[in-house]
């Protein structure tokens, strides 16, 4: 996606933003837009405050001067604009590709609404093309994959289960957590899968939403299309 398309997406996001409002910020280059955004906004007076999602949309806020908060001050939040991986018909997504998944789904749950900006291309009909993050515990790593092949077997899921790697080392979350990307090529059942992945006890949190975003503004070659739930 051309930078161009991300700064639109996120100008359009930043339509659901109201002067007051309490706001979870993403993570990823199309986050990275919205910071920017918003970031001028604030220096023209906008009152706002902003849970960031990863320690990296923490720097850039910081850096760019918007104000920051907790979910420990401000457990309600009105709003999150959030990028990510895919997105279906029901508005069902992927996230984690930047390892950021695990925050930004605890801050998306916290919201009243939560806004998606992405690619127009990220609109698929059935999940699965970009692999599955699932973020886990670094112990017992082994036999949490082997879980997660069973669960994914059970329901007629398959494909390689592979270490997020960040050089030669394993990618640690924020959270310190290890990241498994999961290629099944196709999710018919986002539910399912989202259930059977969180009774693995190692299974911290999966990229599948379900249920959170209310809106998704994709952007593309012909302008803004914008799908809600
Ligand atoms: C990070 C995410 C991102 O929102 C997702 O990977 C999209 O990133 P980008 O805007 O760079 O394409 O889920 O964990």
């Amino acid at each position: 996606m051309s930078r161009e398309l991300k700064i639109k997406a996120a100008e359009a996001a930043f339509g659901f933003v109201a002067d007051g409002m309490r706001l979870g910020i993403g993570t990823g280059s199309t986050a990275d837009e919205f910071i920017r955004i918003l970031a001028r906004h604030v220096a023209d007076g906008l009152s706002i405050v902003g849970v960031p999602t990863s320690e990296r949309s923490a720097a850039l806020c910081r850096e760019l001067g918007v104000p920051l908060t907790t979910l420990e001050e401000t457990p309600e939040l009105d709003l999150t604009v959030d990028g990510a991986d895919e997105v279906d018909g029901d508005l069902v997504l992927i996230k984690g590709g930047g390892g950021a998944l695990l925050r930004e789904k605890i801050v998306a749950a916290a919201s009243a609404q939560m806004v998606v900006i992405a690619d127009a291309s990220k609109k698929v009909d059935t999940l699965g093309a970009f692999p599955l993050p699932i973020e886990v515990n670094a112990f017992g790593l082994g036999a949490t994959r082997r879980a997660i092949e069973k669960a994914a077997a059970a329901l007629g899921l398959a494909g390689a289960i592979t270490l997020r790697l960040a050089g030669e080392k394993p990618f640690a979350t924020d959270g310190g957590h290890l990241i498994l990307d999961a290629s099944f090529g196709r999710i018919p059942d986002a539910k399912a899968l989202s259930s059977a992945l969180l009774e693995i006890p190692g299974v911290v949190q999966h990229g599948l939403f379900i249920g959170l975003a209310g809106a998704v503004v994709l952007a593309g070659e012909g302008g803004i299309t914008l799908l809600r739930r």
